[in-house]
């Protein structure tokens, strides 16, 4: 019976437990995208609290796709010392440290002064005018941020995977133990896989497996690029189905999430991370169970490659009890580790309270994530 202080193996990576730091942007990057000494104390702060395996927050495969102020970049070899000595940091404490790999697309937050955006400076997100080509599946606008974005072309999409196989190899020449691609969360790739957004009617929109080519593209590139036996992970949502106010018809459903699954098992994905539409997660009781797990124990009898689970783990005997029972390889945590950074050498020392995290999500709205309740 699996347990949390079991070692997770995917490929060449092995863990000293099966507990993730799931990816948390920390906007604690420059302009640029270059990890700061903030970042770095944050990171080793979670080593020595014990956890297996650091997910680094998103980075960005292009400085078009960069998703918000404070990201990580990785679109050229700018940031390599950088890197190699924050992945020597992490390995120093035996933890493993993988990369998360992003392209933004509508759902990017370009602040006022956002050097992609164009002046006049309005505190009006409907003004903000980029004056980089957004690229999205289909020229329409994201109720979130307002942004329009382009529709991508042909080109675009093939520059696109590739710079997410260029990131991967450059991630790998670095130290980190995997990448995982970020297919989740209304970015780019998961906006392609989703009918809210993309009406496109050229291959890579209509059918299911039109709407999955983008992510199934990257995940080839990146196994091109950086061998065989290297970890990509992809973090994808569960579905993308919750209901529209004006009623319109759903983005993506759980059988269609599981069947591009198996497709990006067969396109040499080495690990499933599965996560939920971000309004999903907001609307989840503090105290519930963690949000995905039944989708993640579907995955985890259906795939031959493992699955990682984010997303509202809070209790000791609910964590062990889904490792036990579920078959999946890893559970990942953000916001309990925001609250609590060594919660796994707590739980480890015999104290097996939950996470004090109360889900408030207010850490998710400061530069620097601290926590309001921390201490
Ligand atoms: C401050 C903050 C930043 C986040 N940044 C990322 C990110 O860069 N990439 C990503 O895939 N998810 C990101 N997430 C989502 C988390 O990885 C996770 O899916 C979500 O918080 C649910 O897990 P939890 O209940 O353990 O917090 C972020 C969440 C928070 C709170």
């Amino acid at each position: 019976m699996k347990s949390m202080f079991d070692p997770l193996v995917i490929g060449t990576l092995s863990a000293k437990n099966s507990i993730v730091r799931a990816a948390t942007a920390e906007s604690l990057a420059t302009a640029s995208g270059r990890p700061t000494s903030k970042l770095f104390e944050k990171y080793e702060e979670l080593a020595e609290g014990g956890v297996g395996t650091i997910i680094t927050g998103y980075a960005f495969v292009t400085h078009d796709g960069k998703p918000s102020e404070g990201a990580l970049g990785i679109c050229d070899d700018a940031f390599a010392d950088d890197y190699r000595e924050l992945c020597e940091l992490i390995h120093g404490h035996d933890a493993r440290i993988v990369m998360q790999l992003v392209y933004g697309g509508s759902k990017s937050k370009l602040s006022p002064d956002d050097e992609r955006r164009i002046a006049p400076a309005t505190q009006t997100p409907a003004d903000w005018v980029p004056n980089v080509s957004i690229l999205g599946p289909s020229a329409l606008e994201n109720l979130k941020t307002h942004l329009v974005p382009t529709e991508a072309s042909a080109d675009d999409l093939t520059r696109i995977a590739q710079a997410f196989g260029a990131a991967a190899a450059r991630a790998k020449s670095y130290g980190f133990d995997g990448v995982e691609i970020h297919a989740a969360h209304g970015y780019l790739l998961s906006q392609f896989m989703s009918r809210w957004f993309n009406v496109r009617e050229d291959e890579y929109g209509g059918s299911l497996e039109n709407r999955a080519r983008l992510t199934i593209e990257c995940v080839q590139a990146a196994r091109r690029a950086a061998g065989d036996d290297f970890p990509i992970l992809v973090k994808i949502n569960n579905c993308d189905d919750y209901e529209d106010p004006a009623g319109a018809r759903g983005g993506l459903s759980e059988d269609e999430s599981a069947t591009i699954c198996h497709w990006l098992a067969d396109a040499g994905a080495s690990a499933i991370d599965v996560s939920g539409d971000w309004h999903a997660i907001r609307g989840r009781d503090v105290a519930g169970e963690p949000f995905f797990a039944s989708f993640g124990a579907r995955l985890a009898r259906e795939l031959d490659i493992p699955v990682i689970v984010t997303g509202g783990w809070r209790r000791f005997d609910t964590n062990e009890q889904h490792l036990a029972d579920d078959g999946i390889a890893a559970i990942a945590m953000s916001r309990p580790f925001i609250r609590e950074p060594d919660l796994v050498n707590r739980w480890l020392s015999g104290n097996t309270k939950p996470s004090k995290c109360t889900s408030c999500g207010y850490c998710a709205t400061y530069v620097g994530i601290p926590c309001v309740f921390r201490q």
